[in-house]
């Protein structure tokens, strides 16, 4: 069966969200939903997730699932808000434990934070089915980026998160903590051994060079022209490209608050003595240190 798929763009954090659904049955998955959020007032906003909303109630589907492709580093997911006004299980590849571990000890986070993967509903391996009224997903574990990176196909619908963006855009980053540009490679071969004509549906799209943002390509497209690996490129040649261009990136803006929450799959840390919820910020901790300041 194919799948109704509805993009929705999220222009600050450059996100593509994905509803997909079986019109018919008029039941949904939402794929990588965003909380809106500034960093400058730490507030958060619900414009983006409502639009969801309404889609939803405008269509008459019901949300079976909220599927997050990993924990992100640049933008808070909105699955939390999502669950509480529309249901469905939210769900994660099954390498958010370790995500969890790291940066339980990153943002130096209590007790209270267990790294099990039980703030989430679902925990999915590689190779998992899930139904979705009459399609069915499959996983795909696709680690590289982050270590609990998966991608989900529906028929001929495959929602790759972060491994390749659009072919002129290349590949996600692989220096996070539990990244690794060698295994992102091979995560991105399994991608590319699909049927030709694959659709893929990226998760962020910056739009290089000025053109539209683009979300929707193909395996043969990308096999053929992706700027950073193509059916051609060896496993060497990536390593080395990625590390180099790696080595000259900065920390995403929202990392802090990002992954702060999207381990606890999007939900809010619970407010303290005084009613108010609060992140921690760790120091001298991630990202480079400074450069001498110049006069
Ligand atoms: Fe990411």
């Amino acid at each position: 069966m194919t799948p109704t798929v509805t993009p929705f763009f999220h222009r600050p954090t450059g996100t593509w969200t994905y509803v997909v659904a079986d019109a018919a049955a008029r039941v949904a998955a939402v794929i990588d939903p965003v909380l809106d959020f500034d960093w400058r007032s730490a507030r958060t906003g619900t414009a983006s997730a409502d639009a969801l909303l309404a889609h939803l109630a405008a269509q008459g589907l019901a949300l079976e699932w909220i599927l997050e492709t990993h924990a992100h580093a640049d933008h808070v997911s909105g699955a939390p808000y999502l669950k509480a006004r529309a249901g469905g299980r939210i769900a994660i590849g099954e390498g958010i434990r370790a995500v969890q571990a790291t940066f339980k000890r990153v943002f130096g986070l209590g007790p209270e934070f267990q790294p099990d993967g039980r703030q989430f509903d679902r925990l999915f391996a590689d190779g998992d089915v899930l139904r979705v009224g009459g399609l069915e997903g499959r996983v795909i574990a696709t680690p590289g980026h982050t270590s609990d990176s998966v991608s989900y196909l529906f028929g001929d619908a495959l929602f790759v998160g972060d491994t390749v963006f659009m072919p002129d855009g290349g590949t996600a980053r692989c220096d996070f903590p539990g990244g690794d540009a060698a295994e992102l490679y091979r995560s991105v071969q399994r991608l590319y051994d699909l049927p030709a004509a694959t659709r893929v549906f990226v998760c962020h799209d910056y739009a290089p060079g000025g053109r539209e943002v683009a979300f929707e390509t193909t395996v043969a497209a990308q096999r053929e022209a992706n700027i950073h690996l193509r059916a051609t490129t060896s496993e060497a040649e990536f390593v080395a490209l990625r590390r180099a261009r790696d080595a000259t990136l900065d920390v995403p803006n929202l990392i802090i608050p990002a992954v702060q929450l999207n381990i606890r799959a999007g939900e809010l840390p619970p407010p303290e003595a005084d009613g108010v919820r609060y992140l921690k910020v760790p120091l001298d901790v991630l990202g480079r240190p400074l450069a001498p300041a110049s006069r």
